[in-house]
Order: C-alpha cells, then sequence, then structure tokens
C-alpha cells in the first residue's frame, strides 16, 4: 500500500464531446478506455493505492488501447485512408512509449502522470481519430 501525495501541478479537467467518432463500435471503445481512465483517476485520489495494483492497471489499459488500435489500423487499412501511416506511427509510438508507465523522480519518488495520459488521448481523437472517421464514413462505413 502507498500513499497519493498530489502533484502540485495544477489539476485539470477534460472532457471529449460525443460521439467522438461517430462510427459505432469504435466509440463504444473510446468510452471504455475513458471509464478506465476515470476508474484509474478515482483509484489513485482515494489515495490507498498499492503500487501493483497500479502496475496491474496499466498493464490492463494497454491491452485494451492495443485492441483499439488494432480495430482502427484495420478499418483504414480496409478503406486505403491516405493516412494510415501518421496514424498507425502514432499508435505504435505510444504502445512503445512511455505513457502508460509509471515514472520515478530523481529523489526516488514513484508516481504517474495520469495528465498525460489524458492529453494524449484527447489530442489524439482530435488530431488523427476525427479526421479518420470523416474520411471512413465518406466511404460508407456504417455509423451504427
Ligand atoms: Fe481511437
Ligand atoms: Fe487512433
Amino acid at each position: 500500500m502507498a500513499v497519493i501525495i498530489l502533484s502540485s501541478k495544477k489539476l485539470s479537467y477534460k472532457w471529449l464531446r460525443f460521439p467522438v467518432t461517430g462510427i459505432v463500435e469504435l466509440d463504444q471503445q473510446h468510452q471504455e478506455l475513458l471509464d478506465r481512465m476515470n476508474t484509474l483517476r478515482d483509484y489513485l485520489t482515494r489515495g490507498q493505492a498499492a503500487p501493483e495494483e497500479v502496475q496491474e492497471r496499466l498493464h490492463a489499459l494497454h491491452t485494451l488501447f492495443s485492441n483499439h488500435f488494432e480495430e482502427e489500423n484495420q478499418r483504414m487499412q480496409a478503406h486505403d485512408y491516405p493516412g494510415f501511416t501518421t496514424h498507425f506511427e502514432a499508435h505504435q509510438a505510444f504502445l512503445n512509449g512511455p505513457i502508460l508507465h509509471t515514472i520515478t523522480d530523481p529523489h526516488g519518488q514513484e508516481g504517474y502522470d495520469l495528465g498525460a495520459l489524458v492529453e494524449w488521448e484527447a489530442s489524439h481523437i482530435s488530431r488523427f481519430d476525427r479526421p479518420m472517421a470523416e474520411f471512413l464514413l465518406a466511404r460508407g462505413e456504417k455509423s451504427v
């Protein structure tokens, strides 16, 4: 068990307009991802998070993101989406990058930057998922 020390950084909230993409299966996944992030936030702010449990939740989120990206990648490829490569690379960079990992500061204090995760998801949806969905829907991808 570990006691949580809240970061001194300004706390902020973001919300996303739904439907995010208008493609129902993808938006169900976006909803699930956001629900998990909110649950993780609640768990962390409750104040008695176990480091192993945080790791497990981050691992589960990694799997969920990976499956979701796979679904988007397949849909983009199926419709020869011209932005496929950059979108695919953004997914890979996220999966292989530091965002779903805890961090340890120079004093050896472990923590997790949930803000970075939320920022990434909100910005990815605006920059990549929405333009992709616009293209796919115009190509006849079902919205419901
Ligand atoms: Fe997405
Ligand atoms: Fe995406």
